[in-house]
């Protein structure tokens, strides 16, 4: 599925199949229970994602079907959005709903979500655009890295959409996430190391310096009002510490 693929079907598509279990208990579009728009956005590997519209709404939002075997990471994922955005981490989605049910003794999620990233999409800042777009990006993605990592909330496979006209990302696909404990695990450690290094990878190394003071002013604007034990054991100060973006804590 190529990003923004959806834009380019037609403006509305009939309800998915994977939303009938869903559509009475609803509410989310008062006074009508039903969403008469769906457009197509993506397939990923936790779920189906369209963009919604309830009858006399007028923003769309976006909805994640869980596949039956996935509902957990979807579940999960909800979970972590809800903490970001609580913690005002930028450029992450807001979360609306989870809506939940397990039709014929499969289980299924729903995940709804603002906003709908539109307009001229891609996924990597290594496409050819213009400059100070990508370095806009670049920063923007060291912030979200800073102020994650201050929240206690890692990604291994983090994915964004940039719209290469407007400038605006969104951190999309939480779904490789995990809550770090206040003792780190070795499991901790190690999603933090792979959480740094794919971060980084992301970034075009003529960007980096930027992207990296960005991320280390949204960390130390963070890190006295954090619960700071998630990261600062000797063992979790190391590995910040020898990472290319050299988050420190001590
Ligand atoms: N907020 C959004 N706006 C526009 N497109 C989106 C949005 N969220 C997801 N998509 C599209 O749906 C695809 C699958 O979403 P993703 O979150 O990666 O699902 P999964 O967890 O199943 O991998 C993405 O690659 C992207 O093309
Ligand atoms: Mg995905």
């Amino acid at each position: 599925m190529a990003l923004g693929e959806g834009s380019l079907l037609a403006a509305t598509a009939p309800a998915p199949k994977e939303w009938t279990p869903f559509q009475n208990s609803c509410d989310l579009c008062a006074p009508s229970f039903s969403v008469p728009s769906w457009r197509f956005l993506g397939r990923g590997g936790s779920g189906v994602v369209y963009a919604a519209t309830c009858e006399g709404g007028d923003q769309p939002f976006v909805v994640k079907i869980s596949s039956a075997q996935s509902w957990r990471q979807v579940a999960l994922e909800f979970d972590v959005i809800q903490r970001l955005s609580s913690a005002k981490v930028p450029n992450i989605e807001t979360p609306i709903r989870l809506l939940d049910a397990s039709p014929s003794g499969s289980k299924v999620v729903a995940a709804v979500y603002y906003p709908e990233a539109n307009g001229n999409l891609t996924g990597s800042l290594f496409d050819t655009m213009d400059p100070s777009i990508k370095a806009r990006a670049a920063k923007a993605i060291g912030e979200t890295v800073g102020a994650m990592l201050c929240e206690g909330i890692v990604c291994v496979d983090l994915q964004f959409l940039l719209d290469t006209d407007s400038g605006r990302l969104l951190v999309i696909d939480l779904t490789e996430s995990l809550v770090l404990s206040h003792q780190p695990t070795a499991i901790d450690l190690s999603f933090v190391q792979s959480f740094l290094l794919e971060s980084r990878s992301l970034i075009p190394d003529s960007l980096f310096p930027a992207a990296q003071q960005a991320a280390q002013m949204e960390f130390s604007r963070r890190f006295p009002k954090a619960s700071r034990n998630y990261l600062e054991s000797p063992e979790m100060s190391d590995v910040l510490l020898s990472s290319e973006w050299e988050f420190e804590t001590r």
